[in-house]
């Protein structure tokens, strides 16, 4: 939520802070605004809406300087105004920052501040921040650190001073801040990819710490003010990621980069051999494993629904009791966590701050704590005993795709290593890990779909304001993220239901042309899938199927099939779910729809 840039350097800081914030554009997009510090004042431009109108005022309000900030907002306190844009700076006007986060106890500041005589200029929460730093007086980290204490809530923070015209300072407590060093220049930013392009020299900053940043050092300080030695990292993501690279929409570009992700999240799971899976130096220790007998998956949104999909794999292959819960709902329901519970918290981002209080919580109470996550350096990542890294590389597009099909690739890796670990692997196992290596394949075949059938399926999708999406069994968790995909970037309501739960209620809703999109793949409840699909046809709704293409049982029935290869059953949810983005995707362009920046939804909730 918010995309947050800070620059000092020697170059221009207005386009540098602008490309970055193009580039981060995917956290928030309800207003914009930049913060440029030079001969002995601080200026800012800010504008409502999408970041092009900040864009086009910095055109025509050129701002010179070479140290600066900027942001793109989703909004909390206050509306997407431009008085309630970031930056926002004091009443003197000594300095200005860019928030990205909540404070609980804004009401508390806010009364006291305008009690203390302060004129605010806006609602947001940010404000307050920048008023409670300009009232501090001393030497630079001081100011910062005196109101640290004030500030209750989540929020990572990047300020620039009047009187201090080449540095940044950064501050957080929950969401991410990352800062890039440069040649002569640090970039200070919410993601790697606002700062990939520039260099992959990266300092993940930790809660509780300031960074003082100039461009040619950073000072680390922790909360009593004690400095903090840390070396940097080298990120191995390649700036080209983050481009379009000739694809209309990031997501459309991310959907085709499903098989070389999935193929790069196998191979760096597999032993030399490439014959089984190994979870060496992933910090899984043999002797707490050896304890484990039961799974907690915690996670939001699609990283719920690939959860879904652990639990059947997990329980199946290992025999583990498996639990999976909303993180939203896990952190505030007493969980029975035990020494022998591995929590796993599923994320893309590693940021989504529900997930990581759940993760925090299973800490505390001695559980062995995973994720399985697709950044490096994120805050699960960091938090975690062990990962399991995705290797989708960096997901720009809102609607998860490739983060989504990799999350299942780790499910099933994280089973067959837990398997082999409890002595179970057999040659049951030696399937597995051949078909995960021939999927790739699989997907490529699915993504080569005639482009017919889904002109098709998308007529018949995008005419219709309502939807049922059915599965069964593993591929229950499949419905609901069509549904999910379809309801984000469309803005069509979709339910997605167990086929098998229709007769209890959805069954109402069914009358003529009303849509059914149905996982009906090879599986050992297929015959009964088809059962509730009859009674689907009977109401005089349409059936679109999902199915192997040479499924005669479904052709009858369905009034269109997207055709999938034939693949192992525990596999299907990964090949079943690609044709489903494509529909998603191709209904929200028919309807003429912002794919990559749907509304009101951001790509990392970084907030509660
Ligand atoms: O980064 P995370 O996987 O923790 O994010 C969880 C959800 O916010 C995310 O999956 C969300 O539901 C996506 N927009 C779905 O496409």
């Amino acid at each position: 939520m918010c995309g947050i840039i800070g620059y000092v350097g020697v170059d221009e800081v207005v386009p540098v802070v602008l490309d970055g914030l193009r580039r981060l554009e995917y956290r928030g997009y309800d207003s914009a605004g930049i913060a440029v510090v030079g001969a002995g004042e601080i200026r800012i431009l800010r504008a409502a809406g999408k970041l092009r109108n900040l864009e086009q005022r910095a055109y025509h309000e050129p701002l010179h300087g070479t140290t600066g900030i900027g942001h793109t907002r989703w909004a909390t306190h206050g509306a997407p105004t431009e008085a309630n844009a970031h930056p926002q700076r004091d009443v003197s006007g000594a300095v200005a920052v860019v928030h990205n986060g909540i404070l609980e106890n804004y009401s508390d500041l806010r009364a006291e501040l305008i009690e203390a005589g302060v004129d605010l200029t806006s609602d947001t929460d940010t404000e307050l921040i920048a008023q409670l730093i300009g009232r501090e007086k001393g030497p630079l980290p001081e100011r910062v650190r005196a109101i640290l204490p004030r500030l209750h809530g989540q929020y990572a923070v990047v300020a620039v001073f009047k009187d201090e015209p080449d540095v940044v300072v950064a501050f957080r407590q929950g969401p991410p801040l990352v800062i890039g060093i440069g040649e002569d220049e640090a970039i200070v930013a919410s993601d790697v990819v606002a700062l990939l392009h520039r260099t992959r020299e990266v300092l993940f900053l930790d809660d509780n710490e300031i960074a003082v940043v100039r461009r040619d050092g950073i000072e680390l300080l922790d909360s009593a003010g004690d400095h903090v030695e840390r070396s940097t990292e080298t990120l191995d993501w390649d700036a080209g990621r983050v481009e379009k690279g000739g694809y209309r929409h990031f997501m459309l570009k991310e959907i085709f980069e499903q098989p070389d992700a999935i193929r790069n999240t196998v191979v760096s799971h597999l032993d030399a051999a490439r014959s089984g899976v190994i979870l060496d130096g992933l910090g899984f220790d043999p002797e707490k494993m050896d304890k484990i007998r039961r799974v907690h998956l915690v996670a939001c949104g699609t990283s719920w629904h690939a959860s879904l999909v652990g639990k059947f794999l997990i329980e199946k292959l290992c025999g583990l009791p498996t639990d999976v819960d909303y993180a939203s709902e896990y952190r505030y329901r007493s969980p029975l966590l035990r020494d022998d519970t591995l929590v796993i918290g599923v994320t893309q981002s590693g940021e989504t701050a529900d997930t990581l209080a759940a993760m925090s919580l299973a800490k505390s109470q001695g559980s062995l704590l995973g994720t399985v996550c697709n950044v490096r350096g994120s805050s699960a990542w960091r938090e975690a005993d062990a990962t399991i890294l995705t290797q989708a590389g960096p997901e720009i597009g809102v609607a998860s795709t490739k983060a989504f099909t990799t999350q299942l690739v780790a499910m099933l890796l994280l089973a067959l290593a837990l398997r082999k670990h409890g002595g179970g692997a057999d040659e049951l196992d030696t399937e597995l890990v051949h078909q995960l290596q021939t999927l790739p394949v699989a997907i490529e075949k699915t993504l080569s779909m005639e482009r017919a059938t889904f002109r098709r399926a998308t007529e018949m999708l995008s005419g219709a304001p309502n939807s049922l999406f059915l599965g069964r069994g593993i591929l229950y968790p499949i419905a609901l993220e069509g549904a999910l995909k379809l309801k984000e970037i469309s803005y069509l309501h979709a339910e997605g239901y167990p086929a098998g739960e229709m007769k209890h209620g959805p069954i109402a809703l069914l009358q003529d042309g009303f849509p059914v999109v149905s996982l009906a793949l090879n599986t050992a409840t297929r015959e009964k899938l088809l059962g509730n699909l009859m009674e689907v046809r009977a109401r005089g709704a349409s059936v679109i199927a999902v199915a192997e293409a040479d499924s005669k049982a479904v052709d009858e029935i369905a009034d269109l099939v997207l055709p999938v290869p034939h693949v192992h059953p525990l596999l299907q949810p990964i090949v079943a779910v690609v044709p489903l983005q494509l529909l998603a995707y191709n209904v929200a362009v028919e309807l003429g729809l912002d794919v990559d920046q749907p509304r009101n939804l951001a790509k990392s909730v970084t907030v509660e």
